[in-house]
């Protein structure tokens, strides 16, 4: 099967276009309903989009004619990832106004550490009615430690001290695959980053960026996603262009649980290998298991012999799967931040619901499995952020339709 471009990767470059007059030439862009929203966002800020100009997955934007620097509240609600403007914004017009993310239904996810990092690089931040103020006659370079790595924070920072006066250290960054890549576009940019996917960030602010093309990453977190929907149903997948490297510690928990990973230069292909057995997960920032995982390894366990433990150390509230899979048949007991999942022998098909994205995908992966119809509402969690999810799991055999997409 082939893999779409990243969505991690895309949200954060397509917005750093904000940072040059010049034009930015993107390849493989997912059509995902994030990244519309992102479009969206930046039309109404003046960035000028064309679509397809090269073929599928194309777009240029030129941001020459900005006209505000305000982010409503109706797009930053949608998609926490709109916050993103922010750093740009400030450090290319000197002011920005966006909303608040608010709550979501994995967690309260604030955005204090994108705020302190701004203000010690001399930014003002004040909030009212809902939105961050945020003002700098020149941002300056700063030396910012980051209470906990958030990978939005990273990029929010990475991207406000390109164009700040001096030099910018950012310590105990993230360090996801997804901050490498918009640090190597900045530095097409003509940006001078130095050390992105280690704790340290180092940026040394330059007066002005320039256009350049880029062409996105493959989503490491379809990879994983169809990887688990391989092991849970015997099947045999080659998923080509895969990159085993991002995704070490997953596929070592695949791997003890009983599933055959086979890397090669071309791909990786993951091989069901009859009934599988429960092992421990606990997500953390990368390297470590990735949070955005932990949904789907969820349905493989609850089918797997024995019981595992599920700890959830990112989000607050990432669990909302867990009671869904139960009226499955699966059997998983929350208790705060950990899930101990029983491994039961079947799951049974049920009208679900999905709650977040992820959540989503996890009922579609347990619908695979369970007997009987599975139908799962609010889909619309799942096109955030899975290019034609239905068609590419029927081409791999499943028996799946989109019924309707109104609820
Ligand atoms: C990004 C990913 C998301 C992934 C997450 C963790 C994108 C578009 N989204 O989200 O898919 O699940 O990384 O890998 O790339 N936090 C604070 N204060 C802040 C910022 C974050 O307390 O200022 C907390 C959050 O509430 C959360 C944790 O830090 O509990 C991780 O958040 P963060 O790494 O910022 O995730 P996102 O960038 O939102």
């Amino acid at each position: 099967m082939t893999l779409g471009g990243s969505k991690n990767a895309a949200l954060p470059v397509i917005i750093s276009s904000l940072l040059t007059a010049g034009k930015c030439s993107y390849g493989r862009v997912p059509a995902l309903r994030d990244v519309s929203t992102t479009l969206r966002l930046l039309s109404r800020l003046g960035v000028t989009i064309e679509k397809d100009t090269m073929g599928g997955g194309c777009l240029e934007l030129t941001a020459d004619r900005v006209s505000q620097v305000e982010a409503p509240y109706d797009l930053v609600k949608t998609m926490r990832a709109s916050f993103l403007v922010l750093g740009p914004l400030l450090a290319r017009f000197g002011e920005a106004r966006v909303s608040t993310p608010g709550g979501c239904a994995i967690g309260s996810r604030p955005v204090n550490i994108h705020l302190q990092g701004l203000e010690r690089m001399g930014a003002r931040i004040c909030q009212d009615h809902g939105y961050i103020d945020a003002r700098a006659g020149e941002l300056r370079g700063a030396i910012i430690p980051l209470d906990f790595p958030s990978v939005g924070a990273t990029e929010n920072l990475m991207m406000a001290a390109t164009l700040a006066r001096g030099e910018t250290i950012i310590q105990n960054a993230a360090r996801e695959p997804e901050i490498v890549e918009l640090a190597g576009v900045l530095n097409k940019m003509g940006g001078k980053v130095n050390g992105a996917g280690g704790d340290v960030i180092q940026i040394e602010g330059v007066g002005e960026l320039h256009g350049m093309s880029h062409e996105m990453s493959l989503d490491r977190i379809e990879t994983g996603t169809f990887m688990v929907g391989a092991a849970l149903t015997g099947g045999s997948v080659m998923i080509e262009g895969a990159w085993a490297e991002d995704l070490e510690a997953f596929i070592v928990k695949l791997r003890q649980a009983g599933v055959r990973v086979e890397e090669g230069s071309d791909g990786v292909r993951v091989t069901g290998n009859g009934r599988t057995c429960s092992t421990d997960i606990a997500t953390l920032p990368y390297p470590g298991f990735p949070t955005d995982l932990q949904a789907q390894m969820m349905v493989l366990m609850a089918v797997s012999d024995g019981t595992s433990v599920i700890t959830e150390n990112i989000f607050e509230n990432r669990f909302m799967h867990a009671q869904e899979l139960n009226r499955m048949g699966a059997r998983i007991a929350l208790d705060g931040n950990r899930a101990t999942v029983q491994g039961v022998a079947e799951l049974s098909g049920a009208p679900v619901m999905a709650t977040d994205l992820r959540a989503s995908m996890s009922l579609v992966l347990a619908g695979l499995v369970a007997r009987g119809v599975t139908e799962v509402s609010r889909v619309y969690h799942l096109d955030r952020g899975y290019e034609n999810i239905e068609g590419k799991l029927a081409g791999l055999g499943a028996d799946i339709r989109r019924v309707s997409c109104d609820d």
